[in-house]
Formats: structure tokens, sequence, C-alpha cells
């Protein structure tokens, strides 16, 4: 596996590294919450080949003992660090994903995992109950960036020697946010998304709450359209972003129109695959 590595950073270096960029589009504040619908989700995550991310979280925790998955969703990487340690615990707050991970708990799968529905702003747990917290593509979906990203710092404990916060964002060159901000985000009226700034205010609230000690990784997850006649392709190309992040718009039918030139166009550089590469941050606590 070969990773793009770059470890021993602070905030402000995180915030100026290329994998957070790019810097010239970084925005004053955050943009506020994509809304996640479910069909949206279940169709992304059956076209989704994660690549190194599932093993890059695995290795992240393979030292830990209590992990917490916030905003595990359907639970693709709960289960895998389940299966690696025993046990993971994720606070979700959508019904119907929460639904999906009690299907899995029930059916008796390897490893044991504790599912409490949840908000990250609000995590119902006691001060340092886990040693390891992942978050991997759940800062576009918060309310309230700051108060999640605070509370992921509290509920873990860095006195553990292997404590870690892991965040998995968009990386600049993301295809799929690419496309979106280009062809969606204008016309549906909402501000350019930018997941580097996400993670770089992250890493600020972090360092405050004494994990300041920032590594940052790529990942190369992407979504695959197998269709072999091309405009089927694009229309399933289409549809699947689209309902990713405007799932029931009132204006969806333009959202579609609007995205397939796009499209057409990744696709004649990439015929069968969207990417979804990703940044990942993992903070420590900095030694004093
Ligand atoms: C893009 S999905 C990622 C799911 C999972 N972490 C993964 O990597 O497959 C984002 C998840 O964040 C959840 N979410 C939305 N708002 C949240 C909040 N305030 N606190 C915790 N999770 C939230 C959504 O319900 C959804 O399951």
């Amino acid at each position: 596996m070969t990773l793009s590595t770059v470890s021993g950073l602070d905030a402000a270096a995180v915030r100026a590294h290329p994998l957070c960029g790019p810097a010239e589009f970084m925005p004053a504040r955050y943009r506020g919450p994509h809304r996640l619908g479910h069909l949206g989700w279940l169709d992304f995550t059956s076209r989704l080949e994660r690549g190194e991310e599932t093993s890059l979280v695995c290795s992240a925790t393979a030292a830990n003992e209590r992990v917490l998955d916030v905003g595990g969703g359907t639970g693709e990487l709960t289960r895998a660090v389940a299966v690696q340690l025993g046990h993971c615990t994720t606070v979700e707050p959508h019904s119907e994903r929460v639904a999906a991970l009690n299907e899995y708990a029930e059916a008796g799968g390897t490893g044991t995992i504790e599912i409490l529905p949840g908000r990250a702003e609000s995590l119902p747990f006691t001060d340092g109950t886990f040693d390891a917290v992942i978050a991997t593509w759940i800062l576009p979906y918060v309310d309230d960036l700051e108060r999640a990203v605070r509370e992921m710092a509290r509920v873990c404990d860095p006195r553990h020697p292997a404590a870690k916060i892991v965040l998995i964002g968009g990386a600049p060159d993301n295809e799929l946010v690419s496309i979106l901000n280009q062809a969606c985000v204008p016309l549906a009226g909402e501000p350019h998304d930018h997941q580097g700034h996400l993670l770089a205010v992250a890493a600020g609230i972090l360092a405050g709450e004494g994990f300041g000690d920032f590594t940052l990784y790529r990942t190369e997850a992407s979504l695959r359209f197998p269709e072999p006649d091309p405009e089927a392709r694009v229309h399933a190309a289409a549809e699947t972003l689209v309902n990713f992040w405007f799932e029931g718009h009132p204006a969806g039918a333009e959202l579609r129109r609007a995205v397939k030139p796009v499209i057409r166009r990744h696709f004649e550089r990439r015929p069968h695959a969207i990417g979804d590469q990703g940044t990942v941050l993992v903070a420590r606590p900095r030694k004093r």
C-alpha cells in the first residue's frame, strides 16, 4: 500500500498543507450541513470502493481498546474495527441507518457493536470513555462543527498510549465534490463545499483540546459505474451524485440536467469511476 504521509504537523501546518487545500478558496466559516438522505446514501455505498481507507482506519486503531465511530452510517468501518478489536461503539442520528446497524449486530457478525442513536454535538458518554475516536466523512453533515469536534476530544482519553482521533474528509482533488461544486451547488443556491476547511478547523479545535500532534494521509476511494452503455452510465452517475447531497430537492430535475454534461466530460477521461479521494487527519496528544 502506498500512501503519502506527512507527520509531526501542528494545526497551522495542517491548515497550510496542500492536502487541506486549495488554500485560495478556503472559506471564512462553516458552510452549514449537507443533508444526507437514506436511499441516496444506500445507492452511494453500493457503488463505493473504499480502497485503502478501511485498512488505514484498522491500522490506525490496531493498538486501541475502546473505539468510538461517530456517525457510523451503515457501519462498514464500524464493522471493520469490531472485527479487528472484538468491539466497537457507534453513535448515529439517522434512524434507518441505526436500524441497519442493529440488524448487523443482531445477526451475530464477528465482533460486537454497540449502537447508540445520537449526535456528535452531544455524545452520550462521560469524559475519556474511549481511547480512539473515528469520524469518517461526517464533518460536512454536522450542525455545529465546533461542538462536534470538542465532543470527540472530550470522550477520548489522552492518557492512553495509543490515544487518537481519526477524521476523514475530501481531498482537494476529490472528483465527486468538484463535479457537485461545479454543476449543482450554485444551482441549489448553496455555498461552495470545501472539505479541507473542515479538517483545518477541526485541527485548530483539537489542538486547543490537547490533541495537537497531526499526521495527514491521502486515500483513493471511488464510485464505480460499470454500465456498458455510455448514456446509461451518465444517467446512473447523475442519479447517484444528485441523490447523495440533494435527495428530494425541489430542483432535482434541473440539478440532474446540469450535472450530466460535467459527468460526460469526466467519463471521457475516466470512463467507469468518479474519485472520492480523501484526506485522513490523525490527531494525537501533543507531548509536552
Ligand atoms: C457520509 S456518511 C458517512 C458514514 C460513515 N462514517 C462512513 O464513512 O461510511 C455521514 C454520516 O454522518 C451522520 N451524521 C449526520 N449528522 C450527524 C451528527 N450531527 N452527528 C453524528 N453523525 C451525523 C449521517 O447520518 C451519516 O450516517
